[in-house]
């Protein structure tokens, strides 16, 4: 069987849970060995035995902070050691406490948030950019959020939505500069998708923000995983620079 990814390499940050777990199991689906990487130490090894049972890739756990620069550094050294090469990074990692408006916050709190859904972007990119510069090719897939185009919404506003808005425009800054090294940085906004992130605030809330939905009907975390898929294969080749958003028709983008 041609498997899409067959020998990639990809690292996927926030692996542990919701949408990056399920980056992850169609990463593994199509054939490629995953640097699962989170805070989250016993989620990554829950996600780590199920891949690793039902696609017969290689799967290996970094437990490290997104925000924590030089643990980065010392990790994105090791997946190198363990995989030889990164085709594949995918930023997912993020959220946080979201629903807070302008008026919550302190500048700690704002830091924070920055921190987490921003800087820490730039951060794993670092981690990977100047061995995806050696290799002369590369995917970055940058996960955003539909907050940060409309200014908020859902749950995230104020600092969440300035962030992921940041994503977007990070994203357009690292194509152009990495593009002459065959490396590719796209971003995709998910509007609603049920994980942890949102479950937490109950079956009504979601239910009304689907209620404001063209298509009436939360994302599949899967789903998305696909569309990362296809934009980490070759099959992206003329794609860079670009923003999908996966929102049921929220923004209408
Ligand atoms: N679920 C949605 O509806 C939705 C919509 C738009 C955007 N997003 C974005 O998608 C991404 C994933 O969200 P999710 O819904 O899967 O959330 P989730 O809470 O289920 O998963 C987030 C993962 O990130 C990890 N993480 C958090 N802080 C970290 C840190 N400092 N270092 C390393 N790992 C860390 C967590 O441990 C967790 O495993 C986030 O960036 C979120 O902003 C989600």
């Amino acid at each position: 069987m041609n498997l899409l990814l067959k020998d990639k390499v990809a690292v996927v940050t926030g692996a542990a849970s919701g949408i990056g777990a399920a980056i992850a199991d169609r990463l593994a689906f199509h054939g490629a060995g995953v640097a699962l990487l989170d805070i989250n130490q016993e989620g990554l090894s829950e996600i780590q035995q199920r891949l690793e049972k039902a696609y017969n890739v290689r799967i290996r756990t970094y437990a490290a902070d997104v925000t924590n620069y030089a643990l980065l550094m010392e990790t994105g050294t090791k997946i190198v050691d363990a995989f030889g090469k990164v085709d594949v990074l995918v930023n997912c990692a993020g959220g946080g406490k979201i629903p807070m408006g302008f008026r919550d916050h302190d500048a700690d709190s704002w830091k924070k948030q920055i921190e987490l859904n921003l800087n820490s972007v730039f951060y794993c990119c670092k981690m990977v950019m100047e061995q995806m510069i050696l290799q002369r090719s590369g995917k970055i897939i940058n996960i955003s959020s539909v907050a940060g185009l409309i200014g908020g919404g859902l749950l995230g506003r104020s600092a969440y939505a300035t962030a992921k808005a940041g994503v977007s425009g990070m994203t357009k800054a690292l194509a152009r500069e990495l593009g002459d090294f065959g490396i590719h940085v796209n971003t995709i906004a998910p509007g609603l998708h049920v994980t942890p992130l949102t479950s937490i605030h109950g079956e009504d809330f979601i239910s009304s923000v689907k209620e404001k939905l063209i298509l009436k009907t939360a994302g599949e975390p899967e789903k998305l995983g696909e569309l990362v898929a296809f934009l980490a294969s070759d099959n992206s080749q003329f794609i860079t620079g670009s923003m999908i958003v996966v929102d049921g028709g929220l923004a209408m983008h």
